[in-house]
């Protein structure tokens, strides 16, 4: 994708769509004279107007912005996203837009290039591999220009654009990883991407793999145990970014990669069972983190790991009633074989304590009970550390990326005490998300966070400015957090 910037009209250029964001209330335009009076501008609203090219393009897009003062980057990504899409409908691949004032307004021309690169990028985007009719594929965008940018932020703008699109192709591999269909989308396939991430920034990136005899040594019978039901062989993923001249404490991001979750013995019902191959997109988000903050050489030491395996039945499966020892020697109850995120989860913590981490965040699709509370837009944030609290709240406000804090506490932890076992992996179903999170507690001993993206990391329905299926939902919050950490 092409990014062009003007800082003034130029006369002999005939865009074949101009987009135009107008605010409610908003008076006509003075380089682009289009009557907007009854255009009503609620937010997300669009106008289609076919023009004098003589004004400098062939169509004009009108992109209702909504009230002003109810302006937001997340308004600005949608917005721009509803365009995006809208020329795509339209079959047009390149197109304008023109740059309202109270973008600047709302952020440093910086921050608005990486916006809107990776609105733009993201709402493009469209999972075509497996339609063999092209007609059915969606155009890419081949290039945007940015309209009345002002000279002096034109630099400033330029940069953004880039570290935006660094963050948007990062963006782009998670969904792809999301989408691929399970039978491909293996533990062992996860494992390349993040090899393939590593072989693509050699010197900063550095990954391993361990298989299931190394786990054996390690004593990881929780992912162990979750994976005993599958002929797919488990990997446990360890991928370390570094940027700093000193090794000091790490920052480590935790994924949940279950590429299958079919609930093991304690199956789920067939309906939407499907969705639960987007049970790895924790793991898939924290390659994309890794991709994402060595495309942009940000100076952090960063370990991703990344429990990966499926949850099948089957003669071998782990049961109900079984007993799993974890890395930590802590022992767990599973009472159902479908909560088995936490599970591995459990090994993983361990892991990252023994790299005595700075700050550790976790990010899985956890809880049914998640999407429940929050919906699809708010990933639950668990977490009694004040300062990883911080940072991620302030990295949501930064990338739209938004998060909506949950509780963790006694209750909650005494509800996954087993009478046979150390903890259990079910509580009842009240406060369920919160017993999810303090069941990976038990295994933490760091200024730690768990992001609960189980409504956030997929959606079913295409929105208006993002198509169906993996989201790439937390990559933006992840880079930033690294950003400010
Ligand atoms: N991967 C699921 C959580 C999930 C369910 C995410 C639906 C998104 C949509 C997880 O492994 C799971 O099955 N959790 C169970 C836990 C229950 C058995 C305590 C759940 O949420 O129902
Ligand atoms: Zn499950
Ligand atoms: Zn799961």
């Amino acid at each position: 994708m092409q990014w062009t910037i003007r800082t003034a009209p130029q006369p002999s250029e005939i865009l074949p769509l101009l987009v135009v964001p107008v605010f409610m209330g908003d008076k006509a335009l003075k380089d682009y004279p289009v009557v907007s009076d009854d255009f009503d501008a609620k937010f997300g609203k669009t106008q289609l107007l076919y023009t004098d090219p003589a004004m400098g393009a062939a169509r004009v897009l009108l992109v209702g912005l909504g009230e002003r003062k109810a302006f937001s980057i997340i308004r600005l990504q949608r917005a721009l996203g509803i365009a995006t899409i809208a020329a795509q409908s339209k079959k047009l691949t390149t197109f304008g837009i023109l740059m309202h004032e109270a973008f600047f307004k709302k952020c440093k021309p910086l921050v608005l290039g990486e916006h809107i690169a990776r609105a733009v990028k993201g709402a493009a985007y469209s999972y075509d591999a497996y339609k063999s009719n092209e007609e059915r594929h969606v155009a890419a965008i081949e290039a945007v220009t940015l309209l009345q940018v002002p000279a002096v932020r034109r630099t400033a703008i330029e940069r953004g654009l880039v570290a935006g699109t660094s963050i948007a192709n990062a963006i782009t591999l998670v969904r792809d990883l999301g989408n691929t269909p399970p039978m491909i989308m293996t533990p062992t396939k996860l494992a390349e991407a993040a090899m393939d991430v590593a072989s693509e920034y050699p010197k900063t990136v550095k990954c391993e793999v361990m298989d299931r005899e190394q786990m054996l040594e390690l004593g990881m019978g929780g992912v162990l145990g979750v994976a005993a039901g599958s002929a797919e062989p488990p990997k446990f993923i360890v991928m370390e970014y570094n940027n700093t001249p000193k090794a000091g404490a790490p920052i480590v991001l935790v994924g949940k990669g279950i590429t299958f979750d079919s609930g093991g013995i304690s199956i789920k019902p067939a309906d939407k069972m499907d969705e639960m191959k987007f049970d790895m997109l924790g793991g898939a988000t924290v390659i994309g983190t890794i991709a994402a903050v060595a495309a942009l050489q940000l100076r952090v030491r960063v370990i991703g790991l990344i429990p990966a395996t499926e949850n099948l039945p089957g003669g071998s499966a782990y049961r109900p009633g079984d007993i799993l020892r974890t890395m930590s020697g802590k022992t767990i109850e599973v009472l159902n074989t479908d909560a088995e995120g936490r599970i591995i989860l459990a090994d993983a913590l361990s892991y990252a304590a023994k790299l005595k981490p700075r700050m550790c965040v976790d990010l899985a699709t956890l809880t049914g009970a998640c999407v429940v509370a929050l919906g699809t837009e708010r990933a639950g944030l668990f977490s009694q550390d004040t300062k990883v609290t911080n940072l991620i709240e302030a990295a949501a406000a930064y990338s739209g990326d938004q998060v909506w804090r949950m509780p963790l506490g006694e209750e909650y932890s005494e509800a996954i005490v087993s009478e046979i076992a150390d903890v259990k992996n079910i509580s009842g179903r009240d406060g369920s998300s919160s017993a999810a999170a303090a069941f990976l507690a038990e295994f933490v001993d760091y200024p730690w966070a768990h992001l609960d993206i189980a409504g956030t990391a997929w959606n079913m329905k295409s929105k208006p400015w993002l198509r169906a299926g993996a989201t790439g939902h937390g990559v933006h919050l992840m880079v930033e957090f690294l950003r400010l950490v």
